[in-house]
């Protein structure tokens, strides 16, 4: 008789996988940190501005369900088990920011993309080909990666309804966390990328911020 093998094979992690990302795009989740937005008054009151501030944050929870999917997608394929448990550390803070992004769109009065799916699973593939690229490519995409939503993070703290502290408290929080895995990630041997493919980043994740504003 064969003896059962502890270790799971490839199919039962991409059964795992498929399972995680149905429940980050389906189910409600749960911070382990406070909200940063704590006790801060609402303040957002004008139909017009709440719906801006509501498609912004939208984007905003798009691009967490991406970063969860990209650092999941990058474990599975990660070849050292330390960098395999560091993505997986950095992807336990974007299940905070991914809950607060959506809490915040709720008191709003709106709700989160319908794409959702679309861009866990194209975000997932995309992560699961960087890893396979190699640690330090792979770390260095991480790098990238943060260092490209810090930017568009401060280009949402301009854009944000002025009075909007509630959002504003998150998306610090979040620059902050972002800019601690970036640093992290160059610390830990991350290359950087050559430029054709940190445009083409960039190009992608504008179709992503674009599409998510509406949709
Ligand atoms: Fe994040
Ligand atoms: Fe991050």
């Amino acid at each position: 008789m064969t003896p059962t093998h502890p270790r799971l094979t490839l199919l039962d992690r991409l059964i795992e996988e498929f399972d995680r990302g149905l429940r980050t795009v389906a189910a409600a989740n749960v911070a382990a940190r406070p909200n940063p937005a704590g006790a801060t008054a609402e303040s957002v009151s004008e139909p017009q501005a709440r719906r801006r501030a509501a498609g912004l944050m939208r984007v905003n929870h798009a691009g967490e369900i991406a970063a969860q999917a990209l650092y999941h997608g990058q474990a599975l394929t990660a070849r050292n088990p330390e960098v395999r448990r560091a993505l997986l550390d950095a992807a336990r803070d974007e299940t905070d920011h991914l809950a607060w992004c959506e809490q915040r769109v709720r008191e709003l009065g709106d709700r989160t993309s319908l794409l959702a799916p679309l861009w866990y699973a194209g975000s997932f593939a995309i992560g699961a080909l960087a890893g396979l690229a190699g640690d330090r490519t792979s770390l260095g995409f991480v790098a990238e990666t943060e260092r490209q939503v810090i930017e568009h993070l401060e280009s949402h703290m301009h854009e944000l309804p002025a009075d909007d502290e509630r959002s504003r408290r998150i998306v610090e929080q979040m620059q902050s966390d972002e800019a601690r895995h970036g640093s992290e990630a160059r610390a830990a041997g991350g290359h950087e990328l050559p430029r054709p493919v940190r445009e083409l980043m960039r190009r992608t994740a504008r179709v992503m911020t674009v599409t998510a504003f509406r949709v």
